[in-house]
């Protein structure tokens, strides 16, 4: 969507917005609009549009009024992106293709408006790649949104806004794209072509490459495909040279049958979005090198496809992962944990981070505790909890704390092996974590999250289409604002 400023609204539009606080009508809407509101019971909810239409020099207006809601304190640049959203939710197929966003006396600060901005931009994404056969009325029809008397300094918090879109989404595409079509080499692909031009340093190594590493864990998974498994690495290096790379990691397995202890067919076809944490990573380095942010951060991800197969690993085999370390998989559709350990190996030998935050569409269980609202978030520093909490609830891509401690770590113990690569049926999210901690090396400030509930939403939300909701590449966007720059 291309966003456009100008001084003054031009003359008698097809289709004009404005931002109304809630039982706050502007004064100069004429009559006609303020009884229709008023009929209609439109008093500026947060995302309440109310249409109508006037007349303007001839020809005919339809004025859009979109509510922020009562808005103040923590929740107001929300409430302004959900009004925005709600705009391109009404206005994405409706023939329409310019709005033109009067804020000329709306009052808002410049963030404010380009957080109005962002709402529309997120909520008008879709992936129509493969939808031939639209009517015509189906089809998105807004393409372009013209900003009228915006307040100084828009533009440029649009700027800033407009990369952390694009970010977000490119993991939505990266999430919605079939598995025949995103699998590790064309994973890695995708983000050559993005990335061109950015700044970011990419780098891949391929499966003889970790093979020489000793990354017997993620291999091992990888090994009943016919495509070969990668580990990209994303590099942004914005910050100062002295500085240590906050280094993120994300879960890329671009199909989860399960492997050989497969899944059942029903609803299998989700695992698709089982690389969601990897297109999290790749989406947020994206933003970042748009944006120039001022600091160090290394993405990395593990790509991989879990298939049963000849080749296939069998429950039971025992592994040797990166960190020397022995595990025995139980359980070959917990495969996530076996990609994640060697790629967190990988990372604190290579880069030496401070921090390692994973991210990952780890278990079922994290979907059964906190449904599609939250992600799960473990930690072994309460600091950088608190950090990534805040970041949650600032981008509105929301974490909600587990516990961990040595007594759920005894469950993943094996008779015969270092661990077990799954522990009992209760607590099975805790146990992935703990799994996952065994990895983390001294001195390093590691947090995990688990976002299996969050990355595809069935219905849509406040800033998202059903589909891919672009989930976590804001969060670590966010993050890196907050803590890194
Ligand atoms: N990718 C799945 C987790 C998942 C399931 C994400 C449903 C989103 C929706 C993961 O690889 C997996 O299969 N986990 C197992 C672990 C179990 C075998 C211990 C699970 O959650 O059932
Ligand atoms: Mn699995
Ligand atoms: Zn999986």
């Amino acid at each position: 969507m291309n966003v456009s400023f100008t001084e003054t609204a031009p003359k008698s539009p097809s289709l004009l917005a404005r931002i109304v606080e809630q039982d706050k009508l502007p004064a100069d809407l004429p009559v006609a609009i303020v009884q229709g509101a008023e009929s209609s019971r439109f008093t500026g909810k947060t995302g309440q549009v109310f249409e109508g239409f006037v007349e303007d020099s001839g020809s005919v207006v339809r004025l859009a009024l979109a509510g922020v809601g009562k808005t103040n304190g923590d929740t107001r640049l929300a409430n302004l992106e959900r009004a925005g959203a709600a705009l391109a939710a009404k206005y994405l197929t409706s023939g329409e293709s310019t709005l033109v966003l009067d804020l000329a006396g709306s009052g808002l600060a410049a963030d404010e408006a380009a957080a109005v901005l962002l709402g529309l931009r997120l909520r008008s994404w879709r992936w129509d790649a493969y939808r031939t056969k639209l009517k015509e009325e189906q089809k998105r029809s807004l393409e372009e949104v013209v900003v009228a008397g915006a307040p100084e300094g828009t533009a440029a918090a649009w700027d800033e806004q407009a990369a952390v879109a694009k970010g977000v989404e490119f993991t939505r595409e990266l999430v919605a794209e079939p598995a025949n079509v995103i699998y590790p080499q064309s994973f890695v692909e995708r983000c050559r072509e993005r990335f061109e031009g950015t700044g970011a340093e990419i780098s891949v190594l391929d499966e003889d490459e970790m093979r020489e590493l000793g990354m017997g864990a993620l291999l091992g998974v990888s090994q009943g495909s016919v495509r070969d498994g990668k580990l990209l690495v994303i590099k942004w290096m914005g910050g100062k040279a002295k500085d240590k790379p906050t280094v993120f990691v994300g879960k890329g397995v671009t199909f989860d049958t399960g492997g050989i202890s497969l899944k059942p067919p029903a609803g299998m076809e989700d695992m698709k979005w089982d690389m969601g944490g990897a297109g999290a990573v790749a989406g947020a380095m994206l933003a970042l090198a748009g944006r120039k942010a001022k600091a160090n951060v290394i993405g990395v991800c593990g790509l991989v496809e879990n298939m049963p197969d000849g080749n296939a690993q069998r429950p039971g085999d025992i592994v040797t992962t990166m960190s020397g370390q022995t595990v025995e998989v139980i359980n070959t559709d917990a495969e996530g944990r076996l990609v994640l350990c060697d790629a967190i190996t990988y990372v604190q030998r290579e880069f030496k981070p401070k921090t390692v935050v994973d991210l990952a569409t780890l278990t079922g269980a994290m979907m059964i505790a906190l449904g599609m609202e939250h992600g799960g978030l473990f930690a072994n520093s309460d600091d950088l909890a608190d950090k990534l909490l805040a970041a949650g609830k600032q981008s509105g891509d929301k974490l909600w704390r587990f516990p961990l401690s040595p007594a759920y770590d005894k469950l993943i113990d094996s008779p015969i092996a270092d661990m077990k690569n799954v522990g009992p049926r209760w607590g099975g999210s805790i146990t992935a974590a703990q799994f996952l901690q065994r990895y983390v090396e001294e001195g390093v400030d590691w947090a995990h999250c688990d976002i299996a509930g969050m990355v595809w939403a069935d219905k849509p939300g406040a800033t998202w289409d059903k589909g891919a909701t672009g989930f976590g590449a804001r969060l670590i966007d966010t993050f890196v604002r907050e803590n890194c720059e």
